[in-house]
This record gives C-alpha cells, sequence and structure tokens, in this order.
C-alpha cells in the first residue's frame, strides 16, 4: 500500500479514473499517467445495487499495486460498504471513500478505513444535501463531491455541482479535509471547480479517452490552476 501524500495548500492533485481506461492494456496506460504525474489512481468500485453499473473488484487494486508508484483511491459506490472494507485495504488501497448514501453505519465504516491507515473518505450524490457531511468532519480526509449521478464515465458536468462544492468547501476548510470533485472533469469544469474550492479533480473520459493521455492530463492540471 502506498500511503496518501502530504496536501499542500497550493496544488492541486489530478486523480485519472481507469474507468475510462483502455482495459486491454491496463497496464500501459496506468504507467502512461504515472509518467504524467497523475497524483493518485482513482479507482471506481460499483455493486449493481448502489449505482445501475458493474465495475471492478478488489483484485484490480491487488494487481495495480504491484505495479504503480502512486497511491489509489479507491472509490466505493456499493451499498454495503462495511462488507469491502477489509478486502480493499488488504488489496492495497490508499484512500476509501464511501457514500454517504450507502447502508450500514457511516461512522463505523469511516473508524474500520482510518483504523486501518488509510485516508477516509465521504461521498454525496448532486441530490444530497452537503450538511449530511457535518457528523463525520471530525474524522474524514476527505469528501468527494460527485458532479454527476454516479454509475457511468463520460457524463457531463452538473451546473449546480458548483454550488454543491462550495458549500462542502466551507465544511472542510477548518477541519483539513481535501475536497475532490468526480465527474465530467474536463478543461473547463476543472477550472469551475478548482474556483468552487475543489483541491482534487478526478477525470475519466477526458484523460483516459484521449489520443494523448499525457498532453491530457497536463491540460487539465494547467486549466485548473490558470486564474
Ligand atoms: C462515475 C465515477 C467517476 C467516473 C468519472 O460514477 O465515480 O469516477 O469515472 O468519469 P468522467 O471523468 O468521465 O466523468
Ligand atoms: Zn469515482
Amino acid at each position: 500500500m502506498i500511503s496518501m501524500p502530504q496536501l499542500k495548500q497550493d496544488k492541486v492533485y489530478i486523480a485519472p479514473s481507469i474507468l475510462s481506461a483502455d482495459l486491454t492494456c491496463l497496464g500501459n496506460q496506468v504507467k502512461l499517467v504515472e509518467e504524467a504525474k497523475a497524483d493518485w489512481l482513482h479507482i471506481d468500485i460499483m455493486d449493481g445495487h448502489f449505482v445501475p453499473n458493474l465495475s471492478f473488484g478488489p483484485a484490480i487494486v491487488k494487481n495495480l499495486d504491484k505495479m504503480v508508484k502512486i497511491p489509489q483511491d479507491v472509490h466505493l459506490m456499493v451499498q454495503e460498504p462495511q462488507k469491502f472494507i477489509d478486502p480493499f485495504v488488504k488489496a492495497g488501497a490508499s484512500a476509501l471513500t464511501i457514500h454517504a448514501e450507502a447502508r450500514g453505519n457511516i461512522r463505523e465504516t469511516l473508524k474500520q478505513i482510518k483504523k486501518a491507515g488509510l485516508w477516509c473518505g465521504l461521498s454525496i450524490k448532486p441530490d444530497t444535501n452537503a450538511a449530511t457531511l457535518v457528523p463525520y468532519l471530525d474524522i474524514l480526509d476527505l469528501i468527494l463531491v460527485m458532479s454527476v449521478y454516479p454509475g457511468f464515465g463520460g457524463q457531463e458536468f452538473l451546473p449546480k455541482s458548483t454550488e454543491q462544492i462550495n458549500q462542502v468547501a466551507k465544511l472542510a476548510k477548518d477541519h483539513n479535509i481535501l475536497v475532490e470533485v468526480d465527474g465530467g472533469i474536463n478543461r473547463q469544469t476543472a477550472k469551475i471547480a478548482r474556483k468552487a474550492g475543489a483541491q482534487a479533480l478526478v477525470a475519466g473520459a477526458a484523460i483516459f479517452g484521449q489520443p494523448d493521455i499525457k498532453q491530457a492530463l497536463a491540460d487539465i492540471r494547467n486549466a485548473a490552476l490558470a486564474q
């Protein structure tokens, strides 16, 4: 397991989502984003219940852990996250993010993640009130704001997300919590999300879906940093 980095205030963190990678050559694709200085990999886990789609299991994290030197930020879009904490810890995840809308005891699940020495994250869907996060601010390292309805890559950034990011950034500010935004991030929306208070940006289609993956990553980072 590779630990998440010590955060720097002025940096913007770029997390390519392998959901949009060419899985016939995942190893090569991941090497490309590593060379392009991706900060961590974003791994989307879907169970077909919490979201209407299926994706990967712990084996993908275990395999990537053998070959990448950057952290793995695992996003659990699953109905019962507590069942899956141990397998993903064992597989080598660096950060584990669960959903506030999931079943079970959210605080206990977050504690379990923290106890294992991982960054613990909580995500909210576009229609979930930012205030839902308040009871967990003391324990969180990361808040993942969904700027699309979760389940699929390649969707468009929802304009109403800007306000939600703003609200979350205000909550996160005094608690040293990283605000990460996920869904529809490209050169234009990277700027919008950053301005609204995001410090980390997940991008799938806008990186792995592009002919020049390295350039696409650099373009998003530069756009986010531009004033
Ligand atoms: C969506 C996933 C996202 C997705 C982002 O449910 O959580 O991480 O891969 O993909 P893009 O950047 O293509 O919207
Ligand atoms: Zn995600």
